[in-house]
This record gives structure tokens, C-alpha cells and sequence, in this order.
């Protein structure tokens, strides 16, 4: 595996995969892996013949006064992580690099940008499709994997794809879970030892939402109340719980197939978000 810093260095070894008649298959993240950013490594790995993930703790969505300063820095314990994962670039750009003195473009997604997350974090997702986009020019691949544990960030981006003619297919890949239910999260090593059952209740509750839409429930409102006070009665400060159409973001008052439960809460000054998707196998062996 090699790690470039350069997008010259990276459009180079691209070009010469692509000479060679190999797919390119990216996967953006921020570091700090665990097995949820190598599951979608592994499934580009599987679809193509170079694989790219790219590594940078990008500044432009975070807003002030959240966690850019403490988010988990590990790149040594990445790099290994991603060759044994079989990642054949890691791109590592420097901010000073992507955001040069002087940037001043922005990416703005409209619609499914503006509720759940987009309300809660103004601009966030600008950052997001700033840097994915920049990232999609500089690597160029034939195909980019998101996870759908960020349901809102894969509308954007499926969006963003559509709106400015990018010719990538975007994967989607599963949630991947810790054993009581957690959603993986880079976030999750700020939870304190003593907070892991009370962030559990967030999967549980999602989990206890479905098993009722599976035994009947339609009604998204009457879903949403009783997950809030699911998720109150554990103890969480609850920012949202939103039954959306995942390709529009737009609420819906009837739970029917591919609608999702997202929701999201903070404990002990950590933000946790998950979701379920209703009428789904996909998920039927978890938790
Ligand atoms: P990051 O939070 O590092 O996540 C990188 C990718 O891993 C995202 O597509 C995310 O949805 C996916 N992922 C995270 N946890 C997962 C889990 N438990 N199961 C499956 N997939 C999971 O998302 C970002 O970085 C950034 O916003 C980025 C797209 C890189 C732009 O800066």
C-alpha cells in the first residue's frame, strides 16, 4: 500500500491503474477506523481492481464549539488497518493543500441537506459536499462507498453525484454494529466506560421501533413519540427521531418499505447517531 499526500502524485498512480485497465473504487473517510470503514474497504476490494481510501479530519464540517480539536487522530494504527484490508492507496491531503489561502467555493446541496443533521449542524453538510466533491475530482473513481449509518450524508451525496453529472456509482454498505447493538463510531471512543449500556438504548430503541412497524404499526408519528420516549426514559438527550424517506430526507406519516427511523442523541457531550431501515432483511440478524 502506498500513502500519497499529493492530488499530483495521486492522479498519477490513478491514471496508471486506470492504463492498466483496473476499476477505481474510493473510499472517503476521517480516520480513526474501525471495522465499519473496513467493511466498505473490503467490499471496494472486492468490486475493484484499485482501491483508494483517503484519510483527512476535514475542518469545513464541523461547526464551532464541536469536536475538531479532540476527533482521533490515528494514522499509524490506520495505515495498518488498511493494508491488511488490502487498500492499495491511502491518500492523505493536507488542509493547507485543499484549502489553500484565498478558497472560497463551496459546495451547497438543497433538500436533503436542510433537515435532521442539516438543521442541527448549519453547514455541515456544505463541508461535506465541499470536500467529497474535491476528493471525487481528484481521485476521479469508477465507483465511491459510503456506510448508511450516515443515512443523511449518503442523500447528499447520491444528490451531489446526480446534480453535478459525476460519473460514479455510489455503494451503500450496512451498518456494522458492536454486539449489544452500537452503531461503530470513531465518536464512540469519547464515551466513557460507564455511558456504553445508556448508548446502547439508541440501537434498542430504533431496533424496538421496527419490531412494531413488523408487527403492524403504520403510523410514523406514533413511532417517533414512543422511540423519543424510549430514548428519554434512558437517560439521553434526544435531538431528533425522524421517520424519512432516505432517498428524499422528507418526513412521512406511513411506515411502508425503505422508509428509515433516524434519530440522534448526546451523552456526556458526545453526539450519537443511528438508524433503521423499516421492512428490511438487511439488517434482520442484528440486534
Ligand atoms: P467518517 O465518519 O470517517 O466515515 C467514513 C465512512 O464510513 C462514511 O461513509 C460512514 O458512513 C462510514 N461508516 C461510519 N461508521 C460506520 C458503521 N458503523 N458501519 C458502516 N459504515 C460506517 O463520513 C465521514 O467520515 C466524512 O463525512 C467524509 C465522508 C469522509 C467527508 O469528510
Amino acid at each position: 500500500m502506498k500513502t500519497l499526500s499529493e492530488p499530483d502524485e495521486l492522479r498519477a498512480a490513478v491514471a496508471e491503474a486506470r492504463r492498466a485497465g483496473r476499476s477505481v473504487g474510493f473510499v472517503p473517510t476521517m480516520g480513526a477506523l474501525h471495522a465499519g470503514h473496513l467493511s466498505l474497504v473490503r467490499r471496494a476490494r472486492e468490486e475493484c481492481g484499485l482501491v483508494v481510501v483517503s484519510i483527512f479530519v476535514n475542518p469545513k464540517q464541523f461547526g464551532p464549539g464541536e469536536d475538531l480539536a479532540r476527533y482521533p487522530r490515528r494514522l499509524e494504527a490506520d495505515r495498518e488497518l488498511l493494508a491488511a484490508a488490502g487498500a492499495d492507496i491511502l491518500y492523505v491531503p493536507e488542509a493547507a493543500r485543499l484549502y489553500p489561502p484565498g478558497f472560497s467555493t463551496s459546495v451547497e446541496v438543497g433538500g436533503v441537506s436542510e433537515g435532521g443533521e442539516g438543521a442541527i449542524r448549519p453547514g455541515h453538510f456544505r463541508g461535506v459536499a465541499t470536500v467529497v466533491t474535491k476528493l471525487f475530482v481528484q481521485v476521479a473513481p469508477d465507483a465511491a462507498y459510503f456506510g448508511r449509518k450516515d443515512l443523511q450524508q449518503v442523500a447528499v451525496v447520491r444528490r451531489l453525484i446526480r446534480d453535478l453529472d459525476f460519473p460514479i456509482r455510489l455503494v451503500v454498505g450496512e451498518t456494522v454494529r458492536e454486539s449489544d447493538g452500537l452503531a461503530l463510531s470513531s465518536r464512540n471512543a469519547f464515551l466513557p466506560e460507564q455511558e456504553r449500556p445508556r448508548a446502547s438504548a439508541l440501537s434498542r430503541a430504533l431496533f424496538a421501533a421496527r419490531k412494531r412497524a413488523d408487527r403492524g404499526e403504520r403510523d410514523a408519528r406514533a413511532l417517533e413519540t414512543d422511540t423519543r420516549l424510549a430514548l428519554e426514559a434512558a437517560g439521553l438527550a434526544v435531538d431528533y427521531v425522524e421517520a424519512v424517506d432516505p432517498a428524499t430526507m422528507e418526513r412521512t406519516d406511513t411506515v411502508r418499505t425503505g422508509i428509515a427511523l433516524a434519530a440522534a442523541v448526546r451523552i456526556a457531550g458526545t453526539r450519537l447517531i443511528d438508524n433503521v431501515l423499516f421492512d428490511s432483511d438487511s439488517e434482520r440478524s442484528r440486534p
